[in-house]
């Protein structure tokens, strides 16, 4: 059992399920609907608390019924709240969500006005007490600093940055992390076709840490510091039946086997595992 400080987001995920995407303009009734904790951060949290880890999780919500209802989700799953920032100044985030039944593709919108963590509500004189950081890259600023500091006072606990999303200066994250965990969205938008290519221009423009990027259906790919390139293919389920947070899945089972003392190569193959069977069922309980 490790712990381990998850920084990042939690959302309320308003999940309609329909049996083919809509139109502009369509009206269609959805098969089901579920309302659940989501975020990126929190979700990873979630998969890495059914692994036994004692996970605390640090974001920010709203004094509002959606913050409450995430806060019981999180405890219900073992991930510990006393860390969360609550603030008035906004609403708990929410994220409509469109999953389609036939291919299980979902298709987000997003509505976001609560403020994010500031360095200062980093617990950074409790370091000691991790031994893992996994951060989602957001708040670039705030979270520079927070890694800054991390990096000056952490002994050898690793600390992994997820970069999932094109954010303006993103890239100055890169050089404080172990491991960074790219995003095939991510690679995409900077004009990468492929997890190598993103890769070769990562240690060109000099960046050292382990490199990860997962692809969906094509698995994932890792570059370690001597620049060592592996490939897991995915697990594909029987059926298809929910991409939501298979990142985030994916990223917990990369952390779990790093932490278990397994080569890169063999996380690799253990990461595209759990998030296989987690596309393979509707949400992240029971995924062990
Ligand atoms: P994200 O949720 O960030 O878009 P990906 O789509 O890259 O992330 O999915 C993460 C991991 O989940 C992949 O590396 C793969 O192992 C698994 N995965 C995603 N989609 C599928 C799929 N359709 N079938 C099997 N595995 C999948
Ligand atoms: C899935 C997810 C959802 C959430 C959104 C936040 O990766 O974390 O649960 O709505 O992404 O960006």
């Amino acid at each position: 059992m490790s712990r381990i400080l998850c920084t990042g987001i939690a959302t309320l995920d308003i999940i309609n399920q329909v049996d083919h995407y809509p139109a502009e303009d369509e009206e269609l009734r959805a098969l089901a609907q579920a309302v659940r904790r989501g975020g990126n951060a929190a979700n990873t949290a979630c998969v890495l608390g059914q692994f036994g880890h004692q996970v605390d999780l640090l974001t920010t919500l709203g004094d509002d019924s959606a913050g409450e209802t995430i806060r019981q989700d999180l405890q219900a799953h073992g991930v510990a709240t006393e860390r969360i920032v609550t603030l008035r100044a906004g609403r708990t985030p929410t994220s409509y969500i469109t999953l389609n039944r036939a291919n299980g593709s979902r298709t987000i919108v997003h509505y976001r006005d609560l403020p994010e963590l500031q360095a200062d509500d980093f617990p950074i004189s409790d370091v000691a007490r991790y031994d893992w950081f996994h951060f989602e890259g957001r708040n670039i600023d705030q979270m520079e600093i927070v890694l800054r500091r991390l990096n000056r006072q952490r002994i050898d606990q690793p600390v992994s940055v997820e970069i999932e999303k094109s954010r303006p200066g993103i890239e100055r994250l890169y050089r404080y992390p172990d491991i960074l965990l790219f995003s095939h969205a991510f690679a995409a938008e900077q004009g990468y076709t492929c997890a190598d290519a993103l890769f070769d221009a990562l240690r060109q423009q000099g960046v050292s840490a382990i490199l990860v990027c997962s692809w969906g259906e094509q698995g994932a790919f890792a570059c370690d510091p001597r620049d060592q390139r592996h490939h897991s293919p995915a697990f594909v389920p029987a059926q298809v039946i929910d991409t939501l947070g298979a990142g985030d899945t994916f990223n917990a089972g990369l952390i779990q086997a790093l932490l278990d003392g397994r080569p890169l190569e063999a996380a690799l193959g253990a990461a595209c595992e759990l998030a296989g069977r987690k596309v393979g069922q509707s949400g992240f309980t029971n995924l062990l």
